[in-house]
């Protein structure tokens, strides 16, 4: 396994495998892997010949007063991981080669990008599907694997790619969840042992959300307020939003038809969770 800094030789190497006839998959992360990652990564080793993961902590889409600073680095370890799953280049860029002094362009998915954790993380996902782009354009890869767990990233991802003609496959796979069904992710690290233990009612709330929509019931609004009442039991908890949409335009429904999308953003404590599940009915 080659671990790669320098854009160029990144975008070198990739250049002479696909000449060579090797097929590219690639996953784009911010490091401190788990098992959601290490999901993808075994997805794209089985579809391709060489496996390339990203590993860079994006400075443009953490707001001021995010966690861009004491987001968990851990380069040994994610390579320890990668190398395991038979990764192929670790591309592990800086921030100034990224955006070096005067960056000035910008890919923005209207309206997508608005909503949900875009109405409460203003630039956010300009900064996801810049350096996505980025990235993309570096490894030029055949496809992209992205996961389910940040539905809107990957929906705003996908549609950017159709937009723009990027010749690229995205692929967006299940949620990987802990016993509890806590959904893995780098910030769970973050969580005190009550605020972890009150965690699993993220998942709770929107099981609860399937159950009554399989039950027949059809109305957004009673939905969500039994959904907030259950959430609102764990003292640590704090609603930021839950919502009921169309799963292809994000639109929010007020009765529910079809395969639709249920969302929520809870703080537990400082820590912001986001967790989603697609219930077709
Ligand atoms: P990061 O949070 O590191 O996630 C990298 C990829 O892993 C994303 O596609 C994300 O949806 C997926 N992922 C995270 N937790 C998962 C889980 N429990 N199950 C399945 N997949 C999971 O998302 C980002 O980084 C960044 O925004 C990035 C796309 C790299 C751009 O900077």
């Amino acid at each position: 396994m080659k671990i790669i800094h320098s854009i160029n030789q990144m975008a070198s190497v990739s250049k002479r495998l696909r000449a060579d006839g090797q097929a590219i998959g690639f996953v784009p992360t911010m490091g401190a892997l788990h098992e959601g990652h290490l999901s993808l990564m075994r997805k794209a080793r089985k579809e391709n010949d060489v496996v390339v993961v990203s590993i860079f902590v994006n400075p443009i889409q953490f707001g001021p007063q995010e966690d861009y600073r004491r987001y968990p680095r851990n380069l040994r370890q994610d390579a320890r991981l990668c190398s395991k799953e038979g990764v192929g280049i670790i591309f592990y860029p800086q921030a100034k080669d990224i955006y070096p002094q005067g960056y000035k362009t910008y890919v923005d998915v209207e309206d997508l990008s608005k909503v949900l954790c875009g109405k409460f993380r203003p630039g956010h996902f300009s900064g996801v599907a810049t350096v996505v782009t980025k990235l993309f354009n570096i490894v030029n890869p055949d496809i992209a694997y992205f996961g389910q767990k940040d539905a809107q990233q990957a929906i705003i991802i996908q549609r950017m790619a159709k937009d723009l003609n990027m010749p690229i496959k995205i692929k967006v796979m299940p949620t990987v969840r802990e016993k509890d069904g806590l959904a893995l992710s780098s910030r769970n690290a973050y969580l005190s042992k009550s605020e972890r233990k009150d965690a699993a009612v993220l998942y709770q709330a929107l099981n609860l959300a399937r159950d009554l929509i399989k039950q027949g019931n059809k109305n957004s609004f009673s939905i969500i307020r039994k959904m907030k009442q259950l959430i609102n039991k764990k003292k640590s908890a704090k609603i930021q939003y839950i919502s009921i949409l169309d799963l292809k335009d994000l639109k929010t429904l007020v009765r529910i038809k079809g395969k639709v999308l249920v969302v929520l953003a809870v703080w537990l404590g400082k820590t912001r969770l986001i967790d989603n599940l697609i219930v077709n009915y």
